[in-house]
């Protein structure tokens, strides 16, 4: 269906996706490849994503191995399926390529929960303070930082400040607690939390474990204190995958978005993940919405159009890029 590149716009404008319409009975997975060659586009997605966008992707991994991918691209196009912040963070470490996103509405809670000005505002309180960021942040809470980390080299990246100093952590104050506990170091914590991780209910978690007595509780340490006090292990995305493939346990308990239970369950399809209970036993609430945002239809859209496209004033672009580049010396 042929639109013309205002009407593109005009509606990208008002939703931040596009909506048009798409052909009747196409195959989106056989279009979408197509245009993936065509456009000379790289697919980078999380694992939080719905698992037919996993199983196109190009580069499929957790927020340290998209940054780091997104580093290698050398094709024309990234096509980042996740948030908001990990498309932003792949424009910056790959500033001439285009990058697009299949719907600029997937935020972050982290995200959003840290606004610059009133970061700007803390920092000023601590002059020597070093900032570190984990990467679920906007490029302006980035561009603050001294150096960024994810969850899978977060406590390398805080063990690379010197004794005595003093540290800020935003803005995720669970992880920063687990990562006072994990490295000794006294740090500031900015308040902010990610709702996903935040909905898990240790009460039912409890009585879940009861119930499949033989099952380990696993975590990203997103999750609260209490949460994590009683884990079997802890980890980033990664870590989490890792841990269930090598654990001689047959069953695990995940706290964590469920889109991860797709690629569990491909790495160990004998073995059984059971999601994690959260506090509303209405909802599915371990399913994080920002996420989810992207489709298969908004991807295919996103793909043919070559929009929505995240952009960055290269100044910001400069300022951002010296924390994350820091941290990817670390690994
Ligand atoms: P990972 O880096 O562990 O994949 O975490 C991403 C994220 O958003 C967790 O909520
Ligand atoms: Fe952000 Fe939480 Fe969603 Fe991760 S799961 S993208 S931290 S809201």
């Amino acid at each position: 269906m042929d639109h013309t590149s205002d009407e593109v716009m005009e509606r990208l404008n008002r939703r931040g996706y596009l909506d048009l319409e798409i052909p009747k009975g196409l195959d989106l997975v056989s279009a979408i490849k197509r245009l993936k060659k065509e456009k000379k586009a790289v697919l980078l997605a999380h694992y939080y994503q719905d698992a037919e966008i996993q199983e196109l992707a190009d580069y499929l991994g957790d927020s340290l191995y998209l940054a780091q991918a997104a580093g290698k691209v050398e094709a024309e196009t990234i096509v980042f399926s996740g948030v908001h912040f990990m498309a932003e963070t792949a424009k910056i470490i790959n500033p001439t390529k285009k990058v697009i996103l299949p719907d600029l509405n997937a935020g972050c809670s982290l995200a959003d929960s840290c606004p610059p000005p009133d970061f700007k505002k803390f920092i000023d309180q601590y002059p020597d303070a070093h900032v570190v960021t984990y990467i679920n942040c906007s490029a302006e809470i980035k561009a603050l930082s001294s150096i960024v980390c994810t969850s899978s080299n977060a406590v390398r990246v805080i063990d690379s400040i010197p004794q005595g100093e003093t540290i800020i952590f935003a803005p995720d104050k669970n992880l920063g607690r687990y990562l006072i506990r994990e490295t000794g170091r006294d740090m500031i914590l900015w308040d902010g939390s990610c709702i996903v991780h935040e909905a898990f209910s240790f009460e039912r978690i409890l009585t879940l474990s009861k119930e499949n007595p033989t099952a380990k509780f696993i975590a990203h340490p997103e999750s609260e204190s209490q949460i994590l006090d009683i884990a079997h292990y802890i980890g980033s995305t990664s870590g989490l995958l890792n841990f269930v493939e090598k654990d001689s346990a047959q069953s695990f308990i995940v706290a964590t978005e469920a889109g991860i239970l797709h690629e569990m369950k491909k790495r160990c399809p004998q073995k059984t993940f059971i999601p994690a209970p959260v506090e509303d036993e209405t909802c599915a609430c371990s399913e994080c919405a920002f996420m989810k945002l992207n489709t298969l239809e908004k991807l295919y859209l996103c793909l043919e159009h070559e929009q929505p496209e995240v952009k960055l004033s290269q100044s910001l672009i400069n300022k951002a890029k010296l924390p994350i580049t820091k941290m990817l010396k670390l690994g």
